[in-house]
C-alpha cells in the first residue's frame, strides 16, 4: 500500500510513522508512506497557501491552486483508490472503515487546516471525507495520523500472529475482555483463577463472557448493531 500525506505541517505528523509497528511497517516494505508539504506547490510570491473567505468571517481558507497541483502531479504518477480530506464533518472513523481500506493500494490524504480547504477542492477531486470524533483538531496531521495507524496494522504481514488484530475491540463489535500477566498475584490481587487453569475451552468461554459484559456496560450500543 501506498500513502500519499499533503499537509501545511509535515514536521506534525511524521513522527508516528518512526516508532513501533508503522515504523517496522515502512521497513518491511509494506507500506509507502510520503508526505508533500502544500507550501512546494504554490505558485504565489509569498508562499502563501491560504487566503481570505469570500463574503468575509474569520479564518482563512486552505487555497485551490496548491492542492490542485500537488494531487494533479500524483494522479499523473499512478491511480488512486481514495483522495481523503480529513474535517471534522466527515463520516466517522471505525473500526469497519479500517478493515475495508487496509485493502487499498493507493491512497491520498489531505489535511485541512484554518476554516477548511476552498469547497471546489472537495467538489472536485476528494472521495470520502473522514472525521476521527466529534471534536475540533487544530488541523488534520492528527487524524490523519490515527486514520493511517488504524489501517496499516490491519495490512497483511504487519502484524505477528501473537498481536493479531482479530481479537481487538471492536472487531467482532465486542470490546475487548481483560487481560493479565505475570505476576499471578500482586500485593494480595489475584489474577481470575480460570485464566490459570490450562483449561484452553473454558479460557475462551470466559473471554467471550468478560467482552460481552464489559461492551454491554460500556457500549450498549455496539450491541444492537
Ligand atoms: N480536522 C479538525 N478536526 C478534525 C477531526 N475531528 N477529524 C479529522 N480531521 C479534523
Amino acid at each position: 500500500m501506498r500513502i500519499d500525506i499533503i499537509t501545511v505541517l509535515p514536521e506534525l505528523i511524521k513522527s508516528p510513522f518512526e516508532a513501533s509497528i508503522l515504523k517496522r511497517a515502512i521497513e518491511k516494505g509494506l507500506v509507502e508512506v510520503h508526505f508533500h508539504n502544500l507550501r512546494d506547490y504554490t505558485t504565489n510570491k509569498q508562499k502563501s497557501v491560504d487566503d481570505y473567505q469570500f463574503g468575509g468571517g474569520a479564518g482563512m481558507v486552505m487555497s485551490i491552486q496548491p492542492i490542485d497541483d500537488c494531487i494533479t502531479k500524483l494522479k499523473r504518477e499512478r491511480a488512486y483508490d481514495e483522495v481523503i480530506y480529513m474535517t471534522p464533518d466527515g463520516e466517522t472513523l471505525h473500526q469497519g472503515m479500517a478493515n475495508s481500506m487496509s485493502l487499498l493500494k493507493n491512497i491520498i490524504i489531505l489535511c485541512g487546516h484554518y476554516k477548511g480547504v476552498d469547497q471546489r477542492v472537495r467538489d472536485q477531486f476528494i472521495t470520502r471525507e473522514i472525521s476521527i470524533g466529534d471534536y475540533v483538531l487544530s488541523g488534520g496531521e492528527l487524524g490523519a495520523a490515527v486514520l493511517c495507524d488504524s489501517i496499516i496494522r490491519l495490512i497483511p504481514g504487519v502484524l505477528s500472529n501473537e498481536t493479531s488484530a482479530l481479537t481487538d475491540s471492536f472487531q467482532d463489535n465486542l470490546l475487548a475482555p481483560p487481560v493479565y500477566t505475570r505476576p499471578a498475584e500482586y500485593k494480595g490481587w489475584k489474577v481470575p483463577d480460570i485464566l490459570l487453569s490450562g483449561n484452553f475451552p473454558k479460557i475462551e468461554e470466559w473471554r467471550e463472557q468478560k467482552a460481552y459484559e464489559h461492551t454491554k456496560n460500556r457500549r450498549p450500543d455496539l450491541l444492537k448493531e
